[in-house]
């Protein structure tokens, strides 16, 4: 990393002093990760980080995470918070030396209501997992992510974490009841509540949704499950234009109304790179087009919401928005169907060196920004952009892939990118955080005051810095 040095207020790890009294404070040997570990609690999703800690620790119970954090605050040894490691942002990953804390071993439910659908669980289960356990109780986890099978659902709340679901369900900002904490002095913050509704003075759970691991650990997690909808349909509809990508959202809204559950775009070359790379996809549709979208409806009525399909998709023809959309039979041209849109970051990553942008734009710039970056990019071999996203919710991804992780192709994005989207009073990061990639792009989206509030929220909270240092805040 050429450009931040490892910052000298930190001790290093001495294998002789600080191992065996770590090792105890999680309770032995079994709450550190074997050495064969470590490259991949060092290594992000993406590959793109690499960091060289030799030590990650495994704490099983919340009482062992905050005497961790106590006692690396005490050794001013610094930390990184670490889940399912499947975020895109460098931040769950050491920048230098960092110790992981990992909470792999802390995937226990605790308890689930049926009638009220509060689910209490610890931080390390994994999102999939969760809602496995919850389908044959009737009900579903109020989001969902193409990682789904790996990430923890404390690193969706360290992230606040959007996905696909959000459209129908809200951000977390909504979905979380109550958060228990580890912090830096040792204490464990509980507000494992399970209210929809508490005016008590601050809501302080909600500065942790979205903290990135900067202000402490999240042990548990009290969460408002949604009911299992009865009947799931998607549509894959064809485009020929990113007007007619708005049009068909407007629409669906006004059409589809409550049943309306997702609303996600792809273009062309994002869809070719997952049939290409991701085995068992095929384009359902007659033809390719330029633009597809997918609509998700759910609902509790078979009849009522087939029937409000058939005639959406009868007024896209009629109407010549479309003349190729196709709809799922059941439920595994559903899950087909979403595959095609799950998998553009996977096969991205095949593809070769990803930038990855994820912006909050107002819907008619989104595309346009695309278009411009292509004309600004090398024509190089290889060299491609692509756009894809979570349409209804205003955020568009923006990837480029090159070869190589070429210093031309960076400086032909950055800083355009980031001035533009500031540019369109939109967001540098809709939905992936800030983490180690973009510290220092903050003041696009925020100005100076709220900046340096939240350095002050972060030292009231870890005034040692010892947790995820180098990480969302410019330093330095
Ligand atoms: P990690 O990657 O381990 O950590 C992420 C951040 O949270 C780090 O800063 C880390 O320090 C911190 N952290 C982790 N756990 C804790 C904890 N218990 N307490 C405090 N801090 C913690 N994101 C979206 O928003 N929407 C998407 O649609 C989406 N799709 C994705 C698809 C794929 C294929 C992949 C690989 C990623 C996707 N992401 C998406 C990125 C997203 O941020 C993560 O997938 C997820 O929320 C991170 O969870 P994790 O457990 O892997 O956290
Ligand atoms: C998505 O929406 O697919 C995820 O945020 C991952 C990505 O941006 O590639
Ligand atoms: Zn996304």
């Amino acid at each position: 990393h050429p450009h931040v040095h490892r910052s000298a207020a930190f001790a290093r790890l001495d294998p002789a002093v600080h191992l065996p009294e770590l090792t105890q404070l999680v309770g032995g040997p079994a709450g550190v990760a074997p050495q064969d570990a470590m490259d991949f609690h060092n290594t992000d999703w993406q590959g793109r980080y690499r960091g060289a800690s030799s030590l990650a620790l495994l704490p099983s119970t919340p009482q062992q995470v905050a005497a961790v954090l106590k006692y690396c605050s005490d050794h001013q040894l610094a930390v990184v918070p670490q889940g399912g490691n499947t975020g895109l942002v460098g931040g769950s990953v050491p920048v230098f030396d960092e110790i992981v804390v990992s909470t792999a071993r802390m995937n226990k439910i605790r308890s689930f209501n049926a009638v009220t659908g509060v689910l209490e669980c610890d931080a390390g289960c994994v999102l999939e997992t969760l809602d496995n356990y919850l389908l044959p109780r009737n009900h579903t986890m109020p989001w969902d992510l193409g990682a789904k099978g790996s990430c923890h659902i404390g690193g969706n709340v360290a992230t606040n974490a959007g996905g696909l679901r959000l459209l129908r369900y809200g951000s977390l900002h909504g979905s979380i009841l109550g958060l228990e904490v580890a912090l830096t002095d040792g204490s464990i913050l509980d507000t494992m509540s399970s209210l929809r509704k508490d005016n008590t003075g601050y809501d302080l759970k909600q500065l942790f949704i979205g903290s990135e691991g900067t202000l402490g650990v999240i042990t548990g997690v009290s969460v408002l499950t949604a009911a299992k909808p009865k009947s799931v349909h998607v549509l894959y509809i064809g485009c020929e234009s990113f007007a007619t990508v708005q049009t068909i959202f407007s629409e669906a809204k006004q059409r589809l109304g409550e049943i309306l559950s997702a609303c996600e775009f792809q273009d062309a070359p994002s869809l070719n790179l997952v049939l290409q790379y991701i085995p068992n996809t095929r384009n359902p549709l007659s033809a390719s087009h330029p633009f597809y979208v997918l609509i998700e409806t759910s609902g509790s009525n078979e009849t009522h919401d087939l029937e409000k399909l058939d005639s959406f998709v009868e007024f896209l023809y009629d109407n010549k928005i479309s003349s190729d959309a196709v709809a799922s039979q059941d439920i595994s041209q559903v899950k087909a169907i979403w595959q095609l849109r799950e998998n553009v970051a996977s096969a991205m990553k095949r593809q070769g060196e990803v930038w990855k942008y994820d912006l909050s734009l107002p819907i008619s710039q989104m595309y346009p920004l695309v278009e411009e970056l292509r004309t600004r990019l090398p024509r190089e071999p290889g060299v491609l952009a692509v756009g894809y996203g979570h349409l209804g919710d205003g955020n568009v991804h923006i990837n480029v892939v090159a070869p190589t992780r070429s210093e031309s192709v960076h400086n032909a994005i950055e800083p355009f990118i980031y001035e533009w989207t500031q540019k369109h009073r939109g967001s540098v990061s809709a939905e992936h955080g800030l983490g180690f990639t973009k510290a220092h792009c903050i003041g696009y989206s925020k100005p100076p005051r709220a900046i340096s509030l939240m350095h002050n929220i972060r030292s009231l909270f870890d005034p040692k810095g010892i947790l995820n240092p180098y990480k969302v805040l410019p330093h330095d």
